[in-house]
């Protein structure tokens, strides 16, 4: 087992790397007069909707509500548009490595021991993920019980802007073909649609390589009914007390720019106005807590004044497991991102990218990370410092490779294991303590294991291959990779020989957690924090299960589909 396998290996590790050299931006940023600076905000302002976080949900949120009110839109981050190259396809590991106050991704690592991470600019996830592009289930939107016509066109209206059909070339049709000779069937070509058998995808990227983001999707704004202030960190939502229906009710937030100065937006006082928190999975749990709606004895720990004992916010986080093996191919492959997918029976997804490689500079980055984030408050006695050590070690080893071959991962359907989030500090820019319980739930793991049983049948099928070495059998690759210090957990010899183990030992984040404020449990059917007036979350926080085969579609759906909801019945109201 060679050096490249190594590197290429962790080329995956944070991320799937990619170098599309010789492609250049070619497009122009929408000109958006309404982003600004918080610095020059007012100190004291007035809206009708103020929406926390511009991440893959807020955006088309705040949009679509600008078509008949006014809105605010509050983002911690900064602009995706000051430096397009940054969002180029050629810069994705170095965007999501940056670990400067001022990166679009905020790392941290879960008690369970994985990297992960959380955007932190205009757009959300989308500005910092693989692109990949697929509807959620019909199942998935009865059951989750939205209107199915109103969803469709809600996807249809994020789609026209910002999908694109991706060049299907050698190593993702090998592994498409693979995954048809080994059973995933039917075929269903080129589709949005999330259905059982092998497909091809959308993507978000161009043919330039060029990232569209939900921030795009402003362009669909009322540019004088809409603000957005970047470097705007909500510190908490305020509460006064509603006389008629006793009960706490949210009238405005304070929030500081990025020299720290406070500043503060008010509803103003038309019914129906609200308060939306679309922060994400770690970051609407947390400012939920941060504004006293949570379990009321973990608030009083922390000296936050409780407004509402609100024990289920933060319950249900959930991160679905990723497992890999790495592929070196005898045959040049080209540099492919998320295209194929694999939608087994048994509940998992088979995905793959080629072609990856990575510089130096990310390697050293990545031991910088792993310091940064196991010297936060509550990391640092989780895990041994040989654990950290052979980390570092690992990837000081690396220089900048040129690498043949390819990445097969599968995520699993789900989860069913979840977990919990916990404040560590009263920061809105600190992390709290994640935990996802990867495999606590025996299905989790039989599913995670079927899923590699696909992983290793598509390697050995004949359609692949042209892009494996006769001498290198599956069993070299799985051992290649629990040589690897691929996270944090403990490792076991036996993960060579058993699957469950590798899947245990082996496992790293897809980036798809959700979870801590879910429908039916922290908000009602139309999104509302059970308990008080005039605050929603929207976002991916209110999820039970993630949504297709990869979230962001869905995600942006919603944010769309909550507008257009939101504004009917305020338009209903305001006729009566
Ligand atoms: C590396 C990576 C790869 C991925 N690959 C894919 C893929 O290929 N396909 C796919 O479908 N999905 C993918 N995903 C997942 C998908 O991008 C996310 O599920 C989705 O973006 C989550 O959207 P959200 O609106 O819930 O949260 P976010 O998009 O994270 O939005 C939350 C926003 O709130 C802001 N915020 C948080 N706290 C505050 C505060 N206190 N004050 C002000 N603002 C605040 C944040 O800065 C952020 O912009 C990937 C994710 C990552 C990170
Ligand atoms: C569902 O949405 C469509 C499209 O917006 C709308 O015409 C229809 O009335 C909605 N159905 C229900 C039951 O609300
Ligand atoms: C982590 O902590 C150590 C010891 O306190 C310190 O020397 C180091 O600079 C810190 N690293 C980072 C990246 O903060």
């Amino acid at each position: 087992m060679g050096w490249g396998l190594k590197q290429f290996f962790w080329a995956f590790l944070v991320a799937v790397v990619l170098f599309f050299n010789g492609l250049s931006y070619s497009e122009k940023a929408p000109a958006y007069t309404f982003v600004k600076e918080a610095t020059s905000a007012p100190l004291v302002s007035f809206y009708d909707y103020i929406i926390i976080g511009g991440g893959t949900c807020g955006c088309p949120l705040a949009a679509t509500l600008s078509q008949g009110a006014r809105v605010l839109v509050l983002e911690r981050g900064g602009s995706p548009y000051k430096n397009p190259d940054q969002i180029n396809i050629n810069n994705f590991v170095n965007t999501l490595s940056d670990t400067s106050p001022t990166s679009f991704s905020q790392p941290f690592i879960s008690r369970d021991g994985v990297l992960n991470t959380r955007a932190r600019v205009l757009g959300g996830g989308s500005v910092l993920n693989a692109g990949f592009y697929t509807r959620a289930s019909s199942k998935y939107i009865r059951d989750a019980g939205w209107n199915q016509t109103l969803a469709r066109e809600s996807y249809q209206w994020v789609e026209k802007l910002m999908t694109f059909e991706p060049a299907m070339l050698q190593w993702q049709s090998a592994v498409r073909n693979g995954l048809l000779e080994v059973g995933v069937l039917p075929y269903h070509g080129f589709t949005f649609d999330h259905l059982y058998g092998t497909k091809v995808g959308g993507t978000i990227f161009d043919k330039e390589g060029h990232r569209h983001t939900a921030a795009d999707l402003f362009q669909y704004a009322h540019p004088r009914r809409v603000s957005v202030y970047l470097h705007a960190t909500v510190k908490k939502i305020t509460f006064k007390y509603n006389r008629e229906t006793k009960r706490p009710q949210a009238n405005g937030v304070i929030f500081k720019d990025e020299f720290g100065i406070k500043h503060r937006a008010y509803l103003s006082k038309k019914p129906m106005n609200e308060i939306i928190l679309s922060a994400g999975a770690i970051g609407s749990p947390q400012l939920l807590m941060l504004s006293g709606i949570g379990p009321a004895h973990h608030l009083e720990a922390h000296g936050i004044k409780v407004v509402l004992d609100a024990p289920l916010v933060g319950q249900g986080m959930a991160d679905n497991p990723m497992n890999v093996l790495v592929v070196p191919s005898p045959a040049p492959v080209e540099v492919s991102l998320i295209q194929t997918v694999g939608i087994t029976r048994s509940g998992s997804f088979i995905e793959t990218a080629s072609g990856l490689s990575f510089g130096h500079s990310w390697a050293e980055k990545l031991q910088g990370i792993f310091e940064l984030v196991s010297n936060q408050s509550g990391q640092t006695s989780k895990f041994s410092p040989e654990a950290m050590q052979s980390f570092a070690d690992t990837i000081r080893s690396f220089a900048n490779p040129t690498l043949k071959g390819g990445v097969i991962l599968e995520k699993i359907m789900g989860p069913l294991s979840t977990g919990h989030l916990e404040l560590i500090t009263t920061s809105p820019d600190d992390n709290p303590s994640v935990t996802f319980n990867y495999f606590k739930e025996p299905e989790d793991l039989r599913m995670c294991v079927e899923g590699m049983r696909t992983i290793i049948e598509v390697i050995n099928s004949k359609a692949f291959s042209k892009f494996r070495y006769p001498s290198m059998p599956v069993q070299a690759l799985i051992e290649l990779m629990i040589n690897l210090p691929v996270n944090l957990r403990p490792k076991h010899l036996s993960a060579a020989i058993s699957l469950e183990q590798y899947c245990i030992d082996t496992v790293m984040t897809i980036w798809h957690y959700h979870g801590g404020c879910q429908v039916g449990k922290v908000v009602d059917h139309d999104y509302k924090v059970i308990g008080v007036d005039a605050l929603r979350v929207i976002d991916g926080s209110t999820f039970y299960r993630s949504p297709g085969t990869n979230p962001q579609a869905t995600v942006m759906m919603l944010g769309r589909y909550m507008g257009k909801k939101i504004l009917n019945r305020r338009f209903l109201h305001l006729r009566k």
